[in-house]
């Protein structure tokens, strides 16, 4: 018998992490044949370390859409996937999460009469400003599977009219990836290189639009970061879109950032800055920071898993779950508010942490599972 057709599409950093297992078994898996595809919505620092460090194959096709304005970027991406899907021909398209390039692979299949397959679906924040929270709600809708990581995410797709038989809960795919990588990450040498001691320092990831594309935000969320600073070290790997943010109202210039390869930590004001980092320098330092503050969708979910205090500079979190089982709070943008929740960790108040079911490392597994009874079954 023919192996089955699958395409994987990824296109953007956090769904490098989500697709990496699933990929790993059905590029092994005798019933079925993998296709990656990436579509260069992220590159360079924000894509070429996790193919090396996640064991990802090359990609079979690279759209090359690259950045800018958003409805561009989508089309790109569809107009360059229609004669990949219409070669490949296959029996289902993965997608991952919830950035353009998700939604933009989940419509053009759709609209080719491909299933889809979404991981990470039924996510909501509720929140319609989020460019994200669109792109979920679309691609669930085309979705013929949608994989979710929890139950909200479960009830937030029967309440919109999904058909009970496309939820399918397997769990947590980004955590799969964590827990196959920790004992790798231990290994790395950052905390080192950066010139810091376990505990002693602060995480920090920015990069909604919603914090970092307005001078006022961006630089209110700076001066909170440089406060902070006088009680303990704190490290910001900067996303690109933060970094030209950034440099465009004078919060840093070229020079203060650490780069790849550079062993001399340098520092404005305090902050450690750094470009993008790998994962696991990156999972090294969530894993033993004090505290990790952040507006990043995964990084909520890795310090749940991890057991390190998250506060989330956001109003509203489509993973409540961090929050309910994890040791992720809410702690919205307002300065005096983010300082407050700061000042009560270092004073021990950390919120307990209970895994939520199902990130237990075996979500690809019963992806597959589904997917050999629906394509393999003779
Ligand atoms: C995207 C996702 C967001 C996700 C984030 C993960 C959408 C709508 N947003 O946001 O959900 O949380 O990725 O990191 O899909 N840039 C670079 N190098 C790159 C990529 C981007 O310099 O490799 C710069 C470009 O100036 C670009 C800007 O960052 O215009 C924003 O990139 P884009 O992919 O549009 O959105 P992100 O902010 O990265
Ligand atoms: N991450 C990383 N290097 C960094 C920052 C984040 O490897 O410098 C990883 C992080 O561990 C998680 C993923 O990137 O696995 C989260 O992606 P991101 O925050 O870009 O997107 P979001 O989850 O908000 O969509």
């Amino acid at each position: 018998m023919s192996r089955v057709p699958i395409v994987g599409v990824v296109g953007a950093r956090p769904n490098f992490m989500k697709m990496a297992p699933v990929a790993r078994l059905l590029r092994r898996h005798p019933g079925f044949r993998f296709h990656l595809v990436h579509t260069g919505q992220h590159y360079a620092a924000m894509s070429d370390p996790f193919f090396r460090e996640l064991a990802l194959p090359d990609p079979e096709y690279h759209l090359g859409a690259g950045s800018g304005d958003a409805a561009e970027q989508i089309a790109r991406i569809m107009t360059r996937l229609v004669p990949v899907l219409r070669k490949l021909r296959p029996r289902l398209v993965l997608v991952a999460g919830d950035v353009n390039s998700t939604l933009a692979a989940a419509l053009t299949a759709h609209k080719m009469g491909l299933p889809v397959g979404h991981i990470e679906a039924g996510l909501r924040s509720f929140d319609d400003s989020m460019p994200e929270e669109v792109n979920r709600r679309l691609t669930d809708a085309v979705s013929d599977y949608c994989f979710t990581p929890s139950a909200d995410a479960d009830r937030n797709l029967r309440r919109e009219g999904v058909p009970p038989e496309r939820i399918v809960r397997v769990g947590n795919l980004m955590i799969d990836t964590l827990r196959r990588f920790r004992k790798k990450a231990a290994g790395s040498n950052i905390l080192k290189t950066l010139g810091l001691r376990d505990r002693s320092y602060a995480l920090v990831t920015l990069h909604r639009p919603s914090n970092v594309d307005s001078e006022e935000k961006l630089s209110d969320l700076v001066a909170v970061l440089r406060k902070l600073s006088g009680r303990l070290s704190v490290v910001f790997p900067i996303h690109p879109r933060t970094w030209k943010s950034g440099l465009r109202i004078g919060l840093w210039s070229r020079k203060d950032r650490v780069g790849h390869g550079s062993s001399a930590p340098r520092s404005r004001n305090g902050l450690v800055l750094t470009e993008p980092l790998g994962y696991f320098d990156f999972l090294k330092l969530q894993s033993r920071a004090r505290v990790v503050l952040t507006d990043s969708g995964g990084v909520q979910e890795e310090t749940t898993v991890l057991g390190v205090p998250c506060l989330t500079l956001r109003e509203n979190t489509e993973r409540p779950v961090t929050i309910t089982h994890g040791t992720n709070r809410l702690a919205g943008t307002d300065p005096g508010r983010i300082l407050d929740h700061v000042e009560r960790i270092l004073a021990g108040d950390v919120p307990p942490r209970r895994t939520p079911p199902l990130w237990d490392g075996r979500s690809a597994e019963r992806l597959i599972r589904v997917l050999e009874r629906k394509y393999l079954r003779r």
